[in-house]
């Protein structure tokens, strides 16, 4: 990330005084759509980010620069003042929820810029409203424990942007550690760190550059299915409090209660949980031929059972298999975006070129291909005028 051109377009805008934050996007090695059923994730902050030089200006006013979009938006810090920018009401967001809770930052100076790629499943916006968190509670002395940060960020998705997200990429973007994965319990927030550096394998994810429309309606509405199938299980078996405290078992039981649709959804996720459980057996172990089997296994689950997956990610796993890939499946939420592929070093040259060869010649654009690195997360960089 060019830092200078951030903090030579902030010098230009709004003067020399300045500090520079950045938070990261993330990867998820297994446990998808289980952050908000209660189960465990798997992800890791990469070497991919939002970079923020920032500056409180004395008012009660936020202006904020995105390098990206070459667009300027000013707004107060009141409900009325939603900025009409949909990028800006990331930010308008963090400062919003910060507000409803008690915390009181004031206005602030910003040109940010990112090299997240959108919509890819890296978790863009969630690197952008974590690193808004992390500067104005370190601007500002707020005094906010980073879980709270993290669940600043999520109610900005879930109340200025509409999806309603877990917690798994705001978590990711502010504890990331680098060379480790974090397996988080969703229902409980404990978490602990996995060195992951598997010896002879390289994690690679393939962006078929693909975003459907419509993504984060279908993401809300797998959302109400799982709480739904869980409150039927709940009502027969009171100490379930999350849908992945529950067991194959219990589902079946209300299977005649609910929507066929419901019920594949809801079995998706009861899988998922054990899943999780497997690799993270399996990573002790090294036992890597394991992890790879349980993130197909994921993969068949989110095609056919919790369908959030599309022709394009489905003709890459598909690839992947052909070419000897120890694992691949679809990562973060779906309907588009990449995979994420667990490959031997000595393999992953021939799955790369044939990947980029049968996609081209099937939807007429190659997928975009980047190493995983998995890196620290929010902080602010040693940059200051
Ligand atoms: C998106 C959401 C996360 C999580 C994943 C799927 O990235 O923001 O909270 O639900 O999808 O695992």
């Amino acid at each position: 990330m060019n830092i200078k051109a951030i903090t030579e377009k902030f010098n230009s805008l709004f003067g020399n005084e300045l500090c520079v934050y950045t938070s990261p996007g993330r990867v998820n090695l297994i446990g998808e759509h289980t952050d908000y059923n209660g189960g465990f994730v798997f992800p890791g902050a990469i070497d991919k980010g939002i970079y923020a030089a920032i500056n409180p200006n004395g008012s009660n006013k936020i202006r904020v620069y995105s390098i990206d979009y070459q667009s300027l938006s000013e707004f107060g810090m009141n409900e009325e003042d939603a900025p009409k920018e949909a990028w800006a009401r990331y930010i308008f967001g963090v400062v919003r929820e910060m507000r409803k809770r008690g915390f009181d930052p004031r206005g602030f100076d910003a040109v940010f810029a990112g090299d997240v790629p959108l919509g890819a499943g890296m978790s863009s916006s969630a690197a952008l409203e974590s690193t808004f968190a992390f500067a104005l509670n370190d601007i500002y002395n707020l005094g906010i424990d980073k879980f709270e940060l993290a669940r600043i960020g999520q109610s900005t998705e879930h109340n200025y942007c509409g999806v309603k997200c877990g917690i798994m990429d705001q978590f990711a973007s502010l504890f990331g550690k680098k060379g480790h994965l974090m397996r988080l319990n969703c229902a409980t927030m404990e978490f602990e760190y996995f060195p992951f550096d598997p010896k002879g394998y390289k994690v690679v994810l393939l962006d078929t550059v693909v975003k459907h429309e419509l993504a984060s309606s279908a993401y809300n509405k797998r959302r109400e299915s799982c709480e739904n199938a869980c409150s039927h299980i709940k009502a027969k078996h009171q100490e379930i409090n999350y849908l992945s405290d529950a067991s194959s078992k219990m589902l079946e039981e209300i299977k005649n209660e609910i929507s066929e649709e419901d019920y594949m959804r809801a079995k998706y996720v009861i899988g998922e949980k054990q899943r999780v459980l497997d690799v993270c057996d399996a990573l002790e172990k090294g036992d890597y031929a394991t992890v790879g089997d349980r993130m197909y296994g994921t993969h068949y689950g989110m095609s056919k059972e919790y369908e959030v997956s599309c022709n394009e990610l489905d003709f890459l796993n598909d690839i992947a298999k052909e070419c000897g890939v120890t694992g691949s499946r679809v990562m973060g939420g779906g309907f588009g975006g990449c995979t994420i592929n667990l490959v031997k070093e000595e393999l992953y040259d021939n799955f790369i070129a044939t990947a980029k060869e049968k996609f081209n010649k099937r939807f007429g654009h190659e997928p975009k291909v980047y190493d995983v690195v998995i890196s620290d997360g929010a902080r602010r960089l040693a940059i200051s005028h």
